[in-house]
């Protein structure tokens, strides 16, 4: 079975694959984006979600666009094309705000596209066409996803033990990645270090991500999964059931303050309630150095109807009032540790995660190989 969630099919002529997440977990359904115009949509309406997935699949959306305007009737100028570049990456920038890995990704295709118009200009020898060089870098984009995500799944499985019970909040597994996930690539690799885990999911009101899509991931790949009701996790923790948390991250400020899919907040002070360790897993595309603290990521407002008509069914009265945000975001004094490609963030101080986005090998070096396991 093909669970690859964004996939680019063929050369520069072919097209962007998705798994459309909205129709899991009693349907595994593709959904092929040949136009800019699909690959928005799909990321407005959550066919493609989860921060990394986002900024994968808007880098190829990207490339669809610039093809677009390529491939006209009368062959563009330069100056056509590097507008178009802009255009599609400012239509795209548009189609959710809080997860950094969107923005984060559609910089690195400006300052591809940029590029190519630079060396198109003094280049006397092949000139490339503009979607090539976008292709190449949405590749790399992807790419480097995948090797983050395995690296977090390593670090990150240190840290738990044998026998542990966990839980999480929405879905940061493969579908949300390139693959493997951050949140759920921790229980992945634990597990394939032969460590059995039970993981207690949460099912993540209103679009129940955890129910649909980390439940289905985790029986997929034969991780020891519970389902429990948002309101449930006070209780098991109170019951002893679980002795971690891990989640993922949509956007990380430079002092820590984490947003993350709505409810996470509230874990986290469950969490901390019980003295359990709350660990938050993303890869250091979802930093944003540029926000001091929490204060300032730009929360995203959802629609009323995912609240009173969720999956189809009326379930509140006709005109009820309704707020809708889609993320929350937990202050950096409830987070363990910070688990990112680089090693282990720990404590979460402004100077540590400074060090570690600068130079690449600061997390080994302060710990991020070092086996610390928790005592159950
Ligand atoms: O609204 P969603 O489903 O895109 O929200 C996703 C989350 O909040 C994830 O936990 C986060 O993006 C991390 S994914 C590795």
């Amino acid at each position: 079975m093909n669970t690859t969630s964004v996939e680019w099919v063929g050369g520069i002529e072919g097209h962007l694959r998705l798994i459309d997440q909205t129709r899991l977990p009693t349907e595994l359904v593709y959904l092929e984006c040949r136009d800019i115009e699909t690959v928005f949509e799909a990321i407005r309406s959550l066919r493609v979600r989860g921060a990394p997935a986002i900024g994968i699949a808007a880098a190829y959306g990207v490339c669809l666009g610039v093809r677009g305007a390529e491939d006209g009737p009368v062959a563009p100028s330069q100056e056509a094309l590097t507008q178009s570049l802009e255009k599609a990456i400012d239509y795209l920038a548009t189609s959710r705000p809080t997860a950094v890995n969107l923005f984060w990704a559609l910089e690195r295709m400006r300052g591809a596209g940029r590029q190519w118009a630079g060396q198109q200009l003094s280049d006397q020898q092949t000139p490339q066409r503009l979607v090539e060089r976008l292709l190449e870098e949405a590749r790399a984009i992807h790419e480097e996803d995948r090797a983050m995500c395995h690296a977090i799944g390593r670090y990150g499985a240190a840290l738990l033990a044998d026998g542990q019970g966990v839980l999480t909040h929405c879905n940061a597994g493969g579908l949300a990645t390139a693959e493997y996930g951050t949140a759920l690539a921790v229980f992945f690799a634990a597990q394939d270090a032969g460590k059995r885990l039970h993981v207690y999911a949460d099912e993540t009101r209103p679009l129940l991500q955890g129910a649909r899509l980390t439940a289905w991931e985790l029986k997929q790949r034969g991780v020891d999964v519970t389902l429990i009701c948002d309101s449930m996790a006070a209780q098991v923790m109170r019951e002893g059931r679980v002795s971690a948390v891990v989640v993922g991250a949509d956007r990380i400020a430079a002092n820590g303050d984490t947003a993350n899919k709505i409810g996470t907040y509230g874990v986290a002070l469950l969490a901390a309630a019980h003295g359990i360790p709350f660990y938050v897993a993303a890869p250091t595309s979802t930093f944003d150095l540029s926000l001091a603290s929490g204060e300032a990521i730009p929360i995203e407002q959802r629609a009323a109807q995912e609240i009173t008509h969720g999956f189809g069914r009326q379930t509140a009265p006709d005109g009820v009032q309704v707020y809708n945000p889609a993320f929350d975001v937990t202050p950096v004094r409830l987070i363990r540790a910070i688990i990112c490609e680089r090693g282990v963030i720990e404590p979460v101080t402004p100077e540590m995660i400074a060090r570690t986005l600068q130079d690449a090998s600061f997390g080994q070096k302060n710990g991020g190989q070092k086996d610390r396991e928790l005592s159950r």
